[in-house]
């Protein structure tokens, strides 16, 4: 069971899909059915963010992006950044999702330069960080998350940092249908929350939400959330469908 003091936060990642018109509609259904005790948080496509902002507005539920550039403003030809963020409305932005470190190459060193933008702009970043199989079964899980952690978050002070949510995203879980057991995603997730300890101080660590993701879905939420390090789910593919993501929401711990 979560810790008083953090909030638990649910945030759906809509990843490449769904048009503008899907992407209203999808709002709109996770809007009627959202409860207060939770944060929920919707990340759709870049191209439905003003569309999603507008249905949202004065709702508790909040608007996230998926990545975005570390530069404000300039000859950046494709990139978007924190000031078009804000812009739109949003209030979180994903950094370092694994299919951007696979697929596009992001580094932990770009990593830390989108959460100083971000957190100069007062974006809450979600940062993901998570093992591949091969790292897990050479026993590297914990040496991945030290180095992605560290990299990313370096010269930054437990002030900056008292927004931050992390998101613990094992790759071998992603889209796989193979979730991480209870067990197996607390371990990570207090490893974690010890790594922030040891280096930003335990007051930082008590209060940073760390996020569970891959294969999050209604029938095996409320066994993730049982767990004490747990504070909430990036949801992929079940993020998709109202009722799946409604009933996940509304986890029992
Ligand atoms: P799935 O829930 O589809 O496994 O995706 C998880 C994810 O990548 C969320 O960011």
């Amino acid at each position: 069971m979560t810790h008083s003091l953090r909030k638990p936060l649910i945030a759906g990642n809509w990843k490449m899909h769904l048009t503008l018109t899907e992407s209203v509609r999808l709002a709109r259904e996770v809007l009627g059915g959202a409860p207060h005790k939770v944060d929920v948080v919707l990340c759709p496509p870049f191209t439905a963010l003003p569309a999603v902002a507008e249905v949202l507005r004065n709702s508790p539920v909040q608007l996230g992006a998926q990545d975005m550039f570390w530069e404000s403003h300039g000859a950046y030809t494709g990139e978007v950044s924190s000031l078009h963020l804000k812009d739109v409305g949003c209030r979180y932005v994903l950094l370092g999702h694994s299919e951007r470190r696979r697929y596009f190459g992001e580094t932990d060193q770009q990593l830390q330069k989108k959460i100083h933008a971000a957190v100069a702009q007062n974006l809450v970043p979600i940062l993901c960080v998570g093992e591949t199989l091969e790292e897990r079964q050479a026993e590297q899980t914990f040496a991945v998350l030290e180095r992605q952690l560290i990299t990313a978050l370096t010269g930054f002070n437990p002030i900056q940092l008292s927004s931050l949510v992390v998101a613990y995203e094992p790759v071998w879980a992603i889209g796989t249908g193979r979730t991480a057991t209870p067990q197996q995603a607390q371990e990570a997730h207090r490893f974690v929350r010890e790594l922030l300890a040891r280096q930003w101080g335990d007051p930082l660590a008590q209060s940073v939400r760390v996020l569970y993701g891959g294969s999050v879905k209604a029938d095996n939420i409320d066994a993730l959330m049982a767990e004490r390090d747990l504070d909430g789910a990036l949801v992929g593919g079940e993020s998709l469908k109202p009722a799946a993501f409604l009933r996940i929401v509304h986890f029992h711990a």
